[in-house]
């Protein structure tokens, strides 16, 4: 028997969670507390980069446990360096803040922006943000979102934003002729918990160029889209463009907390000391999951791989699902895919579940699909071999 579907009884009650506990897992598979076998196309939400249980990440990370897990930003940290210099050569960018979270590596992006504006002379700056966004849960970064369900009951939200439509250039260009507060463009190169949308490669060519023209800073979230998910190592990489503020969290560390900003050369010297901080970030643990992490990933081939099989899967549901009414579009990039319904879908989590599979549903009818980078083609394969099955079921249902 698994755990009752109930609320834990100390903890808060803010998800809706399934009702069952997870105690292990090995690469895409996870057992429950009961013995019962998953396959994880989930990730935990795009954390899980390696999956469960990495040979090479665990040693690594007892190694670091049995070192220094924390030491305090009152100190050099090496491994600070280390894993900065690693994301600037893997983005092109100049320097790193370390965070702990998605919305913190958001919060401090707008940090940046504001101070940016500040030091421009522009006294009340403005943010450019998306209609379906999603940033964080932060008072800032739920402003900065584009959801409204998101926002309810948290009112007033911060105020200094503008919100316009996705890969729409003339509402930009119109925020450029009427608006000098506007200082950034704030947008996720693929939306993820708004349903898998991204932003079109010439839309991001046309902001980097109005970005350029206005001295705005263009700022792609990757919190979600980056560190391998779309076959390179950031999704604005197949644009072949290069944004001045990046925020990234959620598969840099393959499970071990981590955020960072990091940022381009106009965006360098904006924040300086007494600006920002935290306690927790960067500290040596999580640092160490971030080297090893982009390490295992380059020494593996998992961009390659990630662009290779995750083609596979999505041919895979295409193939299954096509002509099926109900079935709106399939979206994907490389293992970041979402099939859009026509209708709301929130069941197929359970019955995914029940089935053997780990699955999400967002934007209430798209089901998404975000598996370790290590999937491989047998359990991509598989993937499509459970699940279509069950939304051509649900689909039948009137
Ligand atoms: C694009 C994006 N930005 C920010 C966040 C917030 O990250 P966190 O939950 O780590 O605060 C998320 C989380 O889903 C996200 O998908």
């Amino acid at each position: 028997m698994n755990a009752p579907a109930r609320p834990m009884p100390h903890v808060l009650d803010t998800y809706g969670r399934l009702p069952v506990a997870l105690s292990h897992g090995r690469g895409c598979r996870v057992w429950d507390s009961e013995g019962r076998e998953y396959l994880d196309a989930l990730a935990g939400i795009a954390v899980n980069t390696l999956g469960h249980a990495h040979p090479k990440l665990v040693p690594a990370l007892q190694d670091q446990v049995a070192k220094l897990i924390h030491t305090s930003n009152y100190y050099q940290i090496p491994l600070q360096e280390q894993l900065a210099a690693a994301l600037c050569e893997i983005s092109g960018l100049s320097g790193v803040f370390f965070g702990n979270s998605g919305l913190e590596a958001n919060e401090g992006a707008l940090k940046i922006a504001r101070k940016y504006g500040h030091d421009k002379g522009i006294d009340r700056p403005e943010v450019i943000v998306y209609e379906r966004a999603f940033h964080g849960r932060s008072i800032a970064t739920l402003s900065a979102t584009g959801n409204p369900k998101v926002q309810k009951g948290f009112e007033p939200l911060v105020e200094g934003f503008v919100r316009v439509p996705l890969n729409d250039l003339a509402a930009i260009e119109a925020q450029a002729r009427d608006n000098p507060n506007v200082v950034a463009v704030f947008l996720e190169t693929i939306q993820g918990e708004g349903g898998i949308n991204p932003a079109r490669n010439e839309y991001l060519q046309g902001l980097r160029r109005i970005c350029d023209a206005q001295g705005w800073l263009l700022m792609l979230d990757e919190v979600q889209c980056g560190i391998g998910r779309t076959g390179k190592w950031f999704a604005h990489q197949w644009a072949g463009i290069q944004p001045d503020v990046m925020p990234l969290a959620k598969g840099l560390g393959s499970g071990v907390p981590i955020g960072a900003i990091v940022v381009g050369p106009k965006a360098l010297n904006v924040l300086g000391p007494g600006n920002h901080g935290t306690t927790f970030g960067g500290n040596p643990l999580a640092m160490r999951a971030g080297v090893e992490t982009l390490r295992i990933m380059r020494d593996d081939g998992l961009l390659e791989h990630a662009a290779t099989v995750g083609a596979r899967l999505a041919d895979g549901l295409r193939r299954e699902l096509a002509g099926l009414d109900g079935v709106t579009e399939i979206r994907a990039a490389g293992l970041m895919i979402g099939i859009e319904l026509a209708r709301p879908c929130g069941v197929l989590l359970q019955r995914a579940l029940d089935a053997g599979l780990l699955i999400s549903v967002t934007a209430d009818r798209v089901v998404r699909l975000l598996p370790p980078l290590v999937i491989s083609e047998a359990e991509a394969d598989r993937v499509v071999e459970i699940l279509c099955p069950l939304i051509r079921a649900f689909l039948a249902e009137a």
